[in-house]
């Protein structure tokens, strides 16, 4: 059984078959599937499907890229909708630098200001960082984020920087770039990170695997990526499906 930790099937790019797609995960092998928010918008639709299927759970944040929509109201929001049972985690929070706006300081404020809320409702993270290593583990380290946990998603970084996440006790998302001909910087951050630390995602509908590349992404591809990792560590799918599925409800606490 696979368990998807990072999905958004909220996402328009689903509009004309999201019924029959998530009717067919358990029979594709796809135990669980976490959705995340990514506004305030994305978050309730997250809660939503979250509350139509017992195999679907829901994060609840705001995004980088989306944090000038936050203030302390809508935090006070985020804390409501966090303590709904569904809910398992805080996220996507983060930094984003690839887009100019919006401001590196709002993006600073409200990843600060939500890691927050993930320690005090004892919820851990899921963080996005893209182009923006140093201050996402600054951040960290200012944030105790060790005591907080979570998963730094849809890794992109080097492997020295994994090393970094691994010792704060984070888990390392794991999704369709490993199988890319270019994924070379992600193959050697599957080499360094231990087994029990490698979470699968999808970023659904982003990022599909090879052979599927630029193509609408689903959590049924998932299994393109365990061939991948399997292939690195050296260890059976059975293996990496097993290992992956046990971090991730350790991590999210189901
Ligand atoms: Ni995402």
């Amino acid at each position: 059984m696979i368990f998807d930790t990072h999905a958004h099937y909220d996402d328009e790019a689903f509009d004309e078959d999201r019924e029959a797609l998530l009717a067919s995960m358990k029979d594709a092998g796809i135990g669980c599937i976490v959705n995340v928010g990514a506004n305030l918008e994305t978050t309730r639709n997250s809660l939503d499907l979250a509350h139509r299927y017992d195999f679907v759970y829901a994060a609840v944040g705001v995004h980088p890229s989306d944090s000038a929509e936050l203030n302390e109201d809508n935090i006070e929001l985020l804390r409501e909708w966090s303590e709904d049972g569904r809910c398992v985690a805080i996220g996507e929070i983060g930094l984003d630098y690839h887009w100019p706006e919006p401001s590196r300081d709002i993006q600073k404020k409200w990843f600060r200001r939500q890691l927050d809320l993930a320690r005090e409702q004892r919820l851990p993270v899921i963080i996005h960082s893209r182009e923006a290593a140093e201050d996402t583990i600054n951040i960290m380290k200012e944030a105790h984020a060790e005591e907080i946990g979570g998963v730094v998603h849809c890794f992109s970084y080097s492997a020295e920087i994994a090393k970094i996440c691994l010792n704060m006790g984070f888990y390392i998302g794991i999704g369709g770039v490993v199988t890319f001909k270019n994924g070379r910087k992600m193959r050697e951050v599957v080499e360094v990170t231990p087994m029990d630390r490698i979470l699968l995602e999808t970023d659904c509908p982003y990022l599909a695997p090879e052979p599927y590349r630029g193509k609408r992404n689903n959590s049924t591809y998932i299994p393109y990526v365990v061939e991948e990792i399997a292939r690195i560590k050296g260890i059976s799918k059975e293996e990496v499906e097993r290992i992956t599925l046990e971090n991730a409800k350790n991590m999210y606490g189901i």
